[in-house]
């Protein structure tokens, strides 16, 4: 399904100026936890915007594993759910991909037991599961972290609790949620995260039968209910690709239409592209992004939605490491997330981090040179960079933009960028 399988390195030729129209695919971040979920009803459940990528294939396999049958067709998957799923997800699937950890919740939820490997670490940094662990303990589930499983027992079912998150992880409002929506009495979910991805979880729920209010606030409240039924739901957008073709305009001084996209997914990084200079419109249909010069440079912290996400980070410091001026981006979500650094440093940019800070100051091109992505993000903003660089920028392990970008390289070219595998 997912193009270049054999993650052939990237050739991008700089001095591009990206001008057209690309249209963006559903949401990874949304679609993957969205097969998640199916487990939470017997039946046939189909979401349909799903996009051609790798990840949803490790999960289409990991829920056959726990006994369902998928079927992936172009955009649209459909995943059958026995009776009892197995509940046991094993260590070479959710090494593969973190979104893995979604199927604990609805697991625990549904068959009052769940087993899950752990996933371990990332080149973005640790990321914990303390929350979710804690989360299901006050849903009344005994967990026990052994043998490198996050093993959740709830033999008389889940009951409602009030719930407070330290952080409004995203990961750990996803299973608490879709653990809650089958618990006996209501659920109150405070400090819950707000992202799009959460809302879209939440209708698909609603769709299914289930009772719950205050998505997209920092309250969820959820009244449990005793079973589900089968849906049928739509992805939303991708935002974080939205966000990259934006970066793209703005960094190539180019003109994108970026069909598909929601403004509402983006507020703050448009306001920051149109702090560099941009023109944003945004549209029923999508956004249009104009950049006539050189960016200006810009500060900016990433922060849980509505702030600045953390998956465009990269993007930002691509941006101003091309921009006029100096300008200070502060990472508060993930510490890692420096690592790609070092890459566009490679590349001639001036950057230096110290704790959770990069300070960048501007250049009028950067230096063309071979580099490896990191991760998807940083991946896709090397690339970006590799368009505003003086000769030809070769780009290796592409198999992480691959898992976030459907067609990237195509969509390149439709743009008028030469870039080629
Ligand atoms: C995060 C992003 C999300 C993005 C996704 C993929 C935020 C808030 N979340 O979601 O927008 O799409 O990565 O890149 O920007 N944490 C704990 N204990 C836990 C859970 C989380 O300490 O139990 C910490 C993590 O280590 C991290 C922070 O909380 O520092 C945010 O984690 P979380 O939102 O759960 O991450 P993801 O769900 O992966």
């Amino acid at each position: 399904m997912p193009k270049n399988p054999d993650s052939l390195p990237l050739r991008v030729q700089g001095g591009a100026r990206l001008q057209g129209e690309v249209a963006v695919s559903g949401a990874k971040n949304s679609a993957l936890k969205l097969m998640a979920l199916s487990l939470l009803a017997t039946g046939t459940t189909e979401i349909s915007n799903v996009p051609e990528i790798l990840d949803v294939s490790i999960m289409a396999e990991l829920l056959t594993r726990l006994g369902c049958q998928v079927t992936v067709a172009g955009d649209c998957v459909s995943i059958t759910v026995p009776e009892r799923p197995d509940h046991r997800a094993d260590y070479d699937l959710v090494r593969k991909m973190r979104a893995s950890i979604n199927v604990l919740g609805p697991l625990v939820a549904r068959c009052g037991e769940a087993e899950v490997a752990l996933p371990g670490g990332d080149a973005i940094g640790s990321r914990g599961l303390d929350f979710h662990v804690a989360g299901l303990e006050q849903l009344g589930a005994e967990i026990v972290v052994e043998h490198g499983f996050v093993i959740a027992r709830a033999p008389e079912g889940l009951r409602g609790a009030d719930i407070f998150l330290d952080f409004p992880s995203v990961g750990a409002t996803e299973n608490l949620l879709t653990a809650a929506v089958l618990a006996k009495g209501t659920t109150r979910i405070d400090n819950a995260a707000r992202e799009p991805e959460i809302v879209d979880i939440a209708n698909m729920l609603i769709g299914m039968g289930a009772e719950i209010e205050g998505a997209g606030t920092p309250t969820l409240t959820i009244h449990g209910v005793p079973s589900l039924n089968p849906t049928k739901h739509r992805t939303i957008p991708d935002r974080v690709v939205s966000g990259t073709w934006a970066f793209a305009a703005a960094m190539t001084q180019g003109d994108i239409f970026i069909r598909n996209a929601r403004a509402e997914y983006l507020e703050i990084p448009l306001e920051k592209l149109v702090e560099s200079g941009c023109i944003v419109t945004a549209t029923d249909e999508g956004i249009h992004v104009v950049s006539k010069g050189r960016p200006k440079a810009v500060d900016v912290s990433t922060l849980p939605f509505p702030g600045f996400p953390t998956d465009l980070q990269p993007m930002i410091i691509a941006l101003n490491s091309i921009a006029d001026g100096h300008a200070v981006v502060t990472e508060n979500v993930f510490e890692g997330r420096f690592m790609f650094v070092n890459e566009m440093i490679r590349l001639g940019a001036d950057i230096k981090t110290d704790g959770h800070h990069a300070s960048i100051r501007g250049r009028e091109i950067l230096s063309a040179a071979p580099v490896t992505a990191t991760d998807i993000r940083a991946g896709a903003a090397l690339v970006l960079a590799g368009l505003v660089s003086d000769g030809e920028t070769i780009v290796e392990d592409t198999f992480h933009i691959d898992r976030g970008y459907p067609g990237f390289a195509e969509q390149l070219r439709s743009l008028g960028a030469d870039v080629r595998y």
